[in-house]
This record gives structure tokens, C-alpha cells and sequence, in this order.
């Protein structure tokens, strides 16, 4: 029987990973079905383990089963445990468990380094958020050794505390809008909700350094909000298609053993979105 992998989510309808993962599986030639499926939201674990009865190999996991599937996993790779977060499940037959890992933080660093030749080694960062999709983040962003990072959050409490949770990985700190007043810095990444609600954090206008790259963790058919107010104030504005593609790429190779190219599918999406 042919390999199975599903991304799992709920709403699921609109997920671009069956497309990019059957990309990947041409481009490769490895032997994979890669389908969605709709979590039940009171049924995760029973759905997924299922799906292993069923010949599941593995399961790309998104919003909002991130947390069930750290809880599921019986193991995990050293970047999920940081994250406290799952986006990728491997069952293992041998020991009829699913192991846990954390593509995102990874998608992100690749898509800016390698994609968009956005340097972050020495740089002023500033994450906006301090959710589960900047803390999936946080570790691999230190790991590119920042000058500092500097996470702001409407709820200041929730900034200081993640900030405290990543001390021990480099120079990072955390708080409220309030604390963005008179700082600058070369690389803003949004990892808030806010461009979902077509809404924008405040942000002061003199927040970007001279040649400051602006990254927004959300993607669409047109620049965000924040992307918008970014290229206003002379930033280069990206979007996350390239994350979204990049974090595909590395659960494959978590999976087969072998990393797609992650550009001609990021390509012919952005095609077919615009
Ligand atoms: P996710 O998994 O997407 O990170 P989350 O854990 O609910 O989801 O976190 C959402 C993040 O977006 C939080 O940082 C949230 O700010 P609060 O911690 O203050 O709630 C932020 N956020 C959501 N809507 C926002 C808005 N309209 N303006 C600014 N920040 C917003």
C-alpha cells in the first residue's frame, strides 16, 4: 500500500498542504498519498490514531490541534519540546507510538535566510505577538543569533513571560506596545492574529531601522495590513507564503529522509494567488 500523510485541522477545507506535499512527492518521486482531514475538535486523538490504523504514516498538524498533538506525541525532537508544540507527527510502527516534531520555526528562518536573503545574524529583531505561533518560532530565531530580540504583545504579560522562557537561549526580552517607543530595529516579524481580523498592532512610526525587513507570518492574495503599513514606512514587506512552504518541506524530509526544493512550489503558488 502506498504511504498515507494528511495534514489535520479544523477548518481544514482551504489548507494548501495536500497540493504542496503531492508537489514535493513529484518532484522527489517518492511514493506518497497525501490528503486533509477534518478534526473533529472533541475527537482529535481518536481521528488521528485512526488514521494509523488505516496505514497513516504521518500528519502534518495545524490550528488548533498544535497543543493535543504535543500531548499525543510519546517522543519528541528537541525543537517541539522548545516550541511545546507539535505541527509534525511520525508514527512509528515499531512501538505503536507518534513522535513529535516542529517544522515552523525552521520554515520561517529558511524562508527569510535562504529565500529572501534577510540576514538575521547580528541583527535588532522584534517579534509581534507572543501566541503559539511565536513560540513555535522563538527557538529557531535565536538559534540565527540575533543581536536581541524583542517580543511585544497587546497583553504585556504574556511578551515578558515568553521572553523568560527563552532566556536561556540568547538575549531576548518582552512587553507591551509601550515598550516599543524609541527602539528600532532591522527585522519586525507579526506572528499576531491581527492580520486575520484585517487589523494592524499600533505600532510607532519610527520603529524600522534604515533598510528593515517586515515579515507577516499570515499570507493572502493581497499584502496584509501590516505588510501595508511596513512598505509605507520604507520596509520591505514579505508575506508567509515561503514559511508555509518551507515548514512543508522540512516535515517531508523529517519523514522520507529528504528535502524538497522548496521554491518552484512556493512559485506556483503565489501564481494561482494572485
Ligand atoms: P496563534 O496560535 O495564532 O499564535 P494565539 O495563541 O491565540 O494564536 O495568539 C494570538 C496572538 O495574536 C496573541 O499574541 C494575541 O494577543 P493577546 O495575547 O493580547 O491576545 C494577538 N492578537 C490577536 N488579535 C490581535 C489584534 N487585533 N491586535 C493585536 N494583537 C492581536
Amino acid at each position: 500500500m502506498t504511504d498515507r500523510y494528511a495534514v489535520i485541522g479544523n477548518p481544514i477545507a482551504h489548507s494548501k498542504s495536500p497540493q504542496i506535499h503531492t508537489l514535493f512527492a513529484e518532484q522527489t518521486g517518492e511514493p506518497l498519498v497525501y490528503t486533509a482531514l477534518l478534526g473533529p475538535t472533541d475527537a482529535f486523538v481518536k481521528t488521528v490514531n485512526a488514521f494509523a490504523a488505516n496505514g497513516g504514516r504521518g500528519l502534518n498538524v495545524t490550528v488548533p490541534f498544535k497543543n493535543e498533538a504535543f500531548v499525543l506525541a510519546s517522543d519528541y525532537s528537541q525543537r517541539a519540546l522548545r516550541a511545546s508544540a507539535v505541527n509534525t507527527l511520525s508514527w512509528q510502527p515499531e512501538t505503536q507510538n507518534w513522535h513529535g516534531d516542529n517544522t515552523d520555526g525552521v520554515g520561517l528562518v529558511r524562508d527569510l535566510q535562504r529565500n529572501l536573503q534577510v540576514e538575521l545574524a547580528g541583527k535588532r529583531l522584534l517579534v509581534l505577538g507572543a501566541g503559539g505561533a511565536v513560540q513555535g518560532v522563538l527557538g529557531p530565531l535565536l538559534d540565527a543569533a540575533p543581536a536581541h530580540i524583542h517580543i511585544a504583545n497587546r497583553t504585556a504579560g504574556k511578551a515578558a513571560a515568553l521572553a523568560q522562557y527563552f532566556a536561556d537561549a540568547g538575549s531576548v526580552a518582552g512587553g507591551g506596545w509601550e515598550s516599543l517607543v524609541n527602539q528600532q530595529f532591522d527585522v519586525v516579524i507579526n506572528g499576531t492574529a491581527a492580520s486575520l481580523a484585517g487589523e494592524l498592532p499600533q505600532l510607532p512610526d519610527n520603529l524600522l531601522a534604515e533598510g528593515a525587513a517586515c515579515y507577516d507570518m499570515m499570507y493572502g492574495a493581497k499584502p496584509t495590513p501590516y505588510m501595508q503599513w511596513a512598505t509605507e514606512r520604507g520596509g520591505a514587506a514579505y508575506d508567509g507564503l515561503g514559511m508555509l512552504v518551507e515548514q512543508a518541506a522540512e516535515s517531508f524530509s523529517v519523514w522520507r529522509g529528504v528535502l524538497p526544493e522548496a521554491e518552484p512550489v512556493i512559485a506556483a503558488l503565489r501564481t494561482q494567488l494572485s
